[in-house]
């Protein structure tokens, strides 16, 4: 039955944790307090350590507002600096990607050493009565920590480890990511007009399936498909247990009886949601790692990375970008897909809804909500105040259950 305007504005009839207030994704306030509060806070995936593969290489990033280059240094350690000159504020290191035993500075040529130094100051006469000594000068170093070759970074100086933040959350990818040193192969990004945690939000929804041509051609109609149980770790990551998928019943495809990642079974998917903005998903063969950055609440930088074995022929690489490219690359079957999800999502969260409804229950089974509100549950310890209602503007009477 069609609902009048207070009954579309009223709170869904459900336990509290069951629906996401719209406002979560569109208040600007609350977009702040996610950038202080929580984004600050945890532990964010910065790069893959191929990426900085050698002594100098580095790679820069924005997180938060804060311009960062990750680089490795001269004993072989990777480090993360904010990318700004302690002179007077330029830009340090200017290109995407590359490799510097100095960073140096294009406005007045101070530089800096891989530790973060800073080692030279241009004509350092002038600094001699007042002051500062170059020893006082040095980058602001931001906590560095790789776990499985995954480089991450965190703001908050005295947060956890990173050890503790990722708990098991890995053990089911530890073997492929591990086992054999691996290779980025693939990287691309777009900004998506659409609130940070909806593409992870996707992620972790397998019922969204649905959506995907593809895959309901083929993922859906496997073996096992929702006898799987989802599981939800320590600090909101979610592991999603393997599965074999068929491939060749896609015209023109071919099942991934070989070459899988170590550990896997052919054709075994694997993926686990890193609380709060980073997945990691094998498809048999390929690697996908996504991440995001936000940037306002309704617009997000999303970047994909595909990574195979560093071992790889040349013919194997060519399949894994093959089957990489198949789903995952800017023209592959379900990625674009995802976001024009999101964004139109988006257009409905920020000029309609007022509630998302996650409390779908099949025993833990893949189209399970329990992974959202999980994931929400993570969300509102940080948050303090729950996903359903953030501005505390549920009456007294509140939910139905
Ligand atoms: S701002 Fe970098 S050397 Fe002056
Ligand atoms: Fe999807």
């Amino acid at each position: 039955m069609p609902r009048n305007a207070k009954e579309w504005a009223g709170v869904p009839d459900l336990p509290a944790d069951h629906f996401i207030s719209s406002e979560v994704y569109r208040d600007e306030g609350i977009f702040r307090d996610e950038q202080r509060l929580l984004l600050e806070k945890t532990w964010k995936f910065a790069c893959h350590e191929s990426e900085v593969e050698q002594v100098g290489d580095y790679r820069t990033l924005s997180f938060c507002g804060l311009p960062l280059v990750v680089i490795r240094g001269e004993d072989n350690r990777i480090r993360t600096f904010v990318n700004v000159c302690s002179h007077r504020s330029a830009e340090l290191v200017r290109a995407p990607r590359g490799n510097a035993r100095r960073m140096v500075c294009f406005f007045h040529l101070w530089a800096y050493d891989t530790y973060g130094n800073c080692v030279n100051q241009t004509r350092d006469i002038g600094y001699e009565e007042a002051g500062p000594k170059k020893e006082a000068c040095g980058l602001r170093s931001i906590r560095t920590e790789v776990n499985c070759g995954l480089v991450f970074i965190t703001l908050d100086d005295d947060a956890e480890t990173l050890e503790s933040f990722l708990a098991d959350s890995l053990d089911t990818l530890r073997e492929a990511l591990t086992a054999e040193p691996l290779e980025l192969f693939h990287y691309h990004s777009f900004k998506v007009r659409a609130n940070w945690k909806q593409w992870h939000e996707t992620n972790m929804e397998l019922y969204h399936e649905w959506g995907h041509v593809v895959n309901r051609q083929q993922g859906l109609n496997s073996p096992g498909y929702h006898d799987r149980r989802i599981s939800i770790g320590k600090n909101g990551h979610l592991s999603l247990p393997p599965y074999r998928v068929s491939y060749s019943n896609i015209p023109g495809w071919e099942d991934r009886d070989s070459n899988n990642f170590p550990g896997l079974a052919p054709g075994e998917i694997r993926a686990v949601d890193l609380f709060p903005n980073t997945s990691i998903i094998i498809r048999g063969t390929a690697m996908r790692i996504d991440t995001s950055t936000p940037i306002s609440p309704s617009l997000t930088l999303m970047e994909f990375r595909g990574l195979g074995l560093k071992s790889d022929t040349p013919e194997v690489r060519a399949e894994r970008i093959r089957n990489h490219n198949q789903y995952w690359g800017p023209f592959g079957r379900t990625q674009p897909e995802d976001g024009f999800f999101i964004e139109s999502v988006e257009q409905g969260n920020r000029h309609a809804a007022q509630y998302s409804i996650i409390s779908r229950r099949e025993n833990l089974g893949a189209h399970d909500d329990a992974a959202l509100r999980g994931y929400y549950a993570e969300w509102s310890r940080h948050m303090g105040r729950p996903a359903g209602d953030p501005k505390g503007n549920v009456s007294a009477e509140g939910p139905g259950k």
